[in-house]
């Protein structure tokens, strides 16, 4: 039985992170693609020449050439601008638009029938743009941001109550902006709700924190954007999918009246299987709640209407 492949596009701090990650999984090759392709090739070669103490016969391969991706199972796209300090998601749009545009272009006419996983910022809106190029049905789709989300706040909880992150369950739903939504009620640390353990202010805080996690980090950086809890949200994803372990995990997935939201993507709790997005969970959010997840979406849907297809 052959490998499962894995392209991903974009070799930068991200892409070539992911590829690490997916590759000492051991349960997929995966193919680097970067318009740079030199950066591509040497990467890919640096984490294949790894294999041999990291123990696995994942081959990782660089390359410039979308004909190499031919037959992907899943494609993750990474490839685009990121953040300086003092810009938003959203400063990135129109460029990063027209890097996936192009590049789901390519990777279709190679491999059509690969589940995509996006990256790119802004989030929603650049896994809109690729699930409209690609004509791709909404189930082989999804955006990644949830599961990082998700696992910022569960990382700053574990912090403040000094317990194991392993036992801190939680939920971020909306888009992945400042707007996010981490859902305070869904959230419980071995079972005991959150609510239960820690005073108000300290939950706000943590939410907070949770919401400008990723500036917190371009802040410190300086010159991109976080890549190591990226990789690894990614990382759970594919596994996920091509393990057909059907996780419920938080993705940016097409809404199509679920969650009272339509033609817009925005991260809702989704079982990733064999199949790719095999079910979106509905779970029932307060007025409040429902109210803090429309602005989400609504954010992400007026962007979507700022692009020309
Ligand atoms: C972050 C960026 C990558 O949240 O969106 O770190």
């Amino acid at each position: 039985m052959s490998k499962a492949k894995v392209t991903v596009v974009g070799a930068g701090n991200v892409g070539a992170t992911t590829a690490q990650r997916i590759a000492e999984g051991g349960f997929a090759d995966v193919m680097l693609i970067d318009i740079a392709d030199g950066i591509a090739k040497g990467k890919a070669l640096d984490l294949w020449e790894a294999a041999p103490v990291m123990k696995h016969d994942c081959r990782v391969v660089g390359t410039g050439d979308y004909a190499d991706t031919k037959g992907s199972d899943i494609v993750v796209m990474t490839a685009g601008i990121a953040r300086k300090p003092g810009m938003s998601r959203d400063d990135l749009v129109q460029t990063n638009f027209n890097v996936v545009k192009a590049c789901t272009e390519n990777w279709m006419k190679h491999s059509p029938d690969a589940m995509v996983i996006m990256v790119t910022n802004p989030l929603d809106v650049m896994t809109y743009t690729a699930w409209k190029v690609s004509g791709l049905p909404k189930h082989r789709v999804v955006g990644m941001a949830g599961v990082l989300d998700t696992a910022r706040f569960r990382s700053f909880i574990a912090m403040e109550l000094n317990v194991s992150v392993e036992n801190v369950s939680a939920l971020t739903l909306g888009g992945h902006g400042d707007d996010m939504v981490p859902l305070v009620r869904y959230t419980n640390v071995a079972g005991i709700p959150l609510s239960e353990l820690l005073p108000k202010e300290k939950i706000d805080a943590v939410v907070t924190r949770t919401r400008n996690g990723g500036a917190e980090i371009v802040k410190f950086l300086q010159t991109g954007s976080a890549y190591y809890a990226p990789a690894a949200a990614v990382y759970e994803m594919v596994e996920s999918i091509l393990l057909d372990r059907k996780k419920i995990l938080p993705c940016a997935a097409y809404l199509d009246g679920i969650y009272g939201q339509k033609d817009v993507f925005a991260g809702v709790p989704c079982k990733l299987g064999a199949k790719g997005l095999e079910e979106i969970i509905q779970i029932k959010l307060t007025p409040e709640e429902q109210k803090e997840f429309d602005v989400s979406a609504g954010h992400v849907k007026e962007t979507i209407a700022t692009l020309k297809f």
